[in-house]
């Protein structure tokens, strides 16, 4: 009770997508652009309560979460209800696995922002993307943005780093972000690799690359290669020429190798997807594991998911362009 009056439980829920990045990922750390949609059908729920309390209380009662969801939970709660105490219960529900490149801690981050931002009534969804990088900080050291920007919106967008846009210049809050369009008629395919990863280990490990001077040379070099690659992909992925961003995944794939991210499992994925038609496919997000991203036609996927099962990923899941 405060002021005589009794203050009620309040309730919201939130939902948010994944994403696949298409082109550019690692890149993107070091001053490149990433292109990425959102993936509308694997998504991540969120319920809360928020009750009044002593001290504040921050419970995950039936869902075994991390020290760094608490604390991305923890931000969240200050960031929505500054200094006044509570009991927030979250519930969660998820069918995103984690540590395989589709954003589920992003959409963890949005899901529980869009949360707190029903419950409390407001915050739009640019306090909810800005909200959402800071809440990735947590998860992955010094994220892009590239993740929590394309499922914030759920729209493909596009987030360009580089010395002029990270957030140096007083006043900037974060990378170069926007929409990108995509015409209908183009197919993704993600099939996973049953191998799972730590972002913040998979980018620190190119980090570790950038150490000696011949290193940081292939980097700056690799990346100057996917700039291209993402602006040609960026006006082919517009105008529907799916054959052309297909070889531009396909390219962008070979640079992410040179990077040392990809993986056995990933390369067998990859020979099955283009073996069997595929217009394009490549390891999306960090690599070390997670899924294989290929590009198709509708007339094209049910030989390609054929092979992909044969070579044997335990799941796949679609997305269509438009
Ligand atoms: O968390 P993932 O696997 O979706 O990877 C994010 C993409 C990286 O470019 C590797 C990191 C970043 O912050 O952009």
């Amino acid at each position: 009770m405060r002021n005589g009056r009794f203050e009620p439980v309040i309730l919201g829920t939130g939902s948010a997508c994944g994403k696949a990045i298409l082109v550019g990922e690692h890149f993107v750390v070091w001053g490149g652009t990433a292109l990425a949609v959102p993936l509308t059908g694997a998504r991540c729920d969120v319920k809360l309560s928020i009750a009044p309390a002593p001290r504040t209380e921050i419970l995950f009662p039936e869902f075994p979460a991390d020290e760094r969801m608490r604390k991305a939970a923890r931000l969240a709660a200050r960031a929505f209800l500054g200094r006044r105490a509570r009991r927030i219960e979250i519930e969660l529900a998820s069918n995103l696995p984690a540590g395989a490149g589709l954003g589920a801690s992003a959409a963890f981050s949005v899901a529980l922002l869009r949360a707190f931002s029903v419950a409390l009534e407001t915050g739009d969804e640019d306090v909810i993307a800005q909200k959402a990088l800071d809440l990735e900080r947590i998860f992955h050291g010094h994220p892009s943005g590239i993740d929590s920007t394309t499922i914030a919106y759920e729209a493909p967008c596009y987030v360009k780093t580089g010395d002029r846009f990270v957030g140096r210049a007083r006043g900037a809050k974060g990378p170069l972000a926007g929409f990108i369009d995509l015409a209908p008629g183009g197919l993704f395919l993600l099939a996973d690799s049953g191998e799972r990863h730590d972002t913040a280990v998979a980018v620190s490990a190119v980090g570790r690359m950038a150490e000696t001077a011949a290193g940081r040379r292939t980097i700056e070099k690799l990346t100057q290669v996917s700039e291209t690659i993402a602006l040609q992909t960026a006006t082919a992925l517009r105008q529907g020429d799916w054959p052309y961003v297909g070889s531009m995944m396909t390219e962008n794939h070979y640079l992410l190798a040179a990077l040392g991210v990809s993986t056995e499992r990933l390369e067998t994925l990859r020979r099955a997807a283009v073996g069997a038609g595929a217009l394009g496919a490549k390891l999306t997000g960090a690599g070390a594991g997670g899924f294989l991203l290929a590009l198709t036609t509708p007339s094209g996927a049910a030989r390609i998911r054929r092979a992909l099962c044969a070579a044997g990923t335990p799941r796949i899941i679609e997305q269509t362009t438009g």
